[in-house]
């Protein structure tokens, strides 16, 4: 087992969840685990493939073990944790807290020990565990703990990705679980609607940093409405909004988890995935915190502020209103004056274009839910 971080930066993946829904199979993660291969994904770095709720018989065998429903795995966990460790990826599984998980299968309370000792054995590689049908006595805190606890003593190492939506003050005791991300928030859905709530409310806490990252929930970049998923399938975004999405899901540090077929995605949406750009501010070693600096006159634009190793700094512009606005960040707000003799060289991540040098402030005109996201390095006049 290894001392370090399993993730020392935000994980990348994809969950069977959002477009999926019940509907999972081995043979869905191995095309999914060929396709990712196929297209690329692997080599960015989406190395986790994680198979989310409805994996299950729906009640433990006699020894009280979890099985693999064998209709939709018909070779048993152990087989698609082989198959998809081949290929290079990792296996992500899912379980809960509570007697049941969300969707009503066995979930892991009384059981924790068994059911880690169980994961180890299949080769599982990451845990997401979830908060359903909890006993109302029991704090989240102390159920987190006890399966932080197996997990660290089944004799594997598996990632702890808790999911308890943001409750019970979680940031505060979050690291003692030795959970390495969190869910901070409510499911997510394939709406605008969604993307910006979860986003206001991911800036209102700048808390993900080394070692424990906040988790804005499994992107919809490429679902266009066409998930499975009743809960969180709507109308789907536009091209636009996934850009926004994803961008600002990179720029805050969130895991990144695809939620959509990537068997079949648009080639605009397997481009954007794969920004180079955008990934290694994602990717940063420093996993540094964003900060949000105003942009004046207008209260539903902003600008994000990343620090980035070696002195760089990354900054989203991102316009949350309905119409286009104009965003201009003055550079005083992020503490270069003009007396610095210094200005910011601006590299264009989504056009892969060099604007140059400025100082005092910079300018972006961006559409409706539009955003310009930089990679800006401080240099002398
Ligand atoms: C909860 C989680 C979702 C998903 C479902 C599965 O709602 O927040 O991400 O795992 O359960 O039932």
């Amino acid at each position: 087992m290894q001392n370090q971080p399993l993730s020392p930066v935000p994980p990348m993946g994809w969950n069977s969840w959002n477009t999926f829904y019940d509907q999972i199979s081995e043979e869905l993660i191995c095309e999914t685990a060929d396709a990712m291969a196929d297209k690329g994904l692997l080599s960015a770095g989406y190395e986790y493939l994680i198979i989310d709720d409805c994996w299950s018989m729906r009640e433990r065998d006699q020894q009280g073990n979890l099985t693999a429903d064998p209709e939709k795995f018909p070779h048993g966990m152990k087989y698609v944790a082989d198959y998809v460790h081949a290929k290079g990826f990792k296996l992500g599984l899912y379980a809960c807290c509570g007697v049941r998980t969300c969707a009503g299968y066995p979930g892991s309370f009384e059981h924790e020990f068994q059911d880690a000792a169980q994961f180890a054995e299949w080769g599982v590689d990451y845990l997401k565990y979830d908060n359903c049908h909890r006993p109302a006595s029991i704090p989240s805190e102390i159920l987190c703990r006890r399966m932080g606890m197996a997990l660290r003593n089944c004799g594997r190492d598996i990632l702890f990705a808790v999911c308890q939506w943001g409750t019970e003050n979680v940031r505060e005791w979050i690291r003692s679980t030795g959970a390495q991300t969190f869910r901070s928030t409510v499911d997510i859905q394939d709406s605008w609607k969604s993307i910006e709530k979860i986003a206001l409310s991911r800036i209102e806490h700048p808390c993900s940093a080394p070692g424990c990252f906040d988790d804005m929930d499994i992107l919809v970049a490429g679902m266009y409405g066409r998930g499975m998923n009743p809960e969180t399938s709507m109308g789907g975004c536009t091209e636009e909004e996934y850009r926004t999405h994803f961008a600002l899901w990179a720029t805050l540090g969130s895991p990144l988890m695809i939620g959509c077929d990537v068997r079949t995605m648009p080639e605009e949406i397997l481009a954007l995935l794969t920004n180079r750009d955008l990934l290694s501010i994602h990717q940063d070693p420093e996993c540094g915190s964003c900060y949000k600096a105003a942009v004046y006159g207008n209260p539903d634009a902003f600008v994000l502020v990343k620090p980035l190793r070696g002195g760089d700094y990354a900054l989203g512009f991102f316009n949350f209103s309905d119409v286009p606005a104009n965003l201009t960040l003055n550079f005083w707000d992020l503490g270069l004056s003009a007396v610095s003799g210094r200005g910011l060289r601006f590299h264009d991540c989504l056009s892969n274009q060099d604007p140059g040098i400025f100082t005092e402030q910079f300018s972006v005109k961006l559409p409706s839910h539009g955003c310009g996201v930089y990679r800006c390095q401080v240099v002398g006049l």
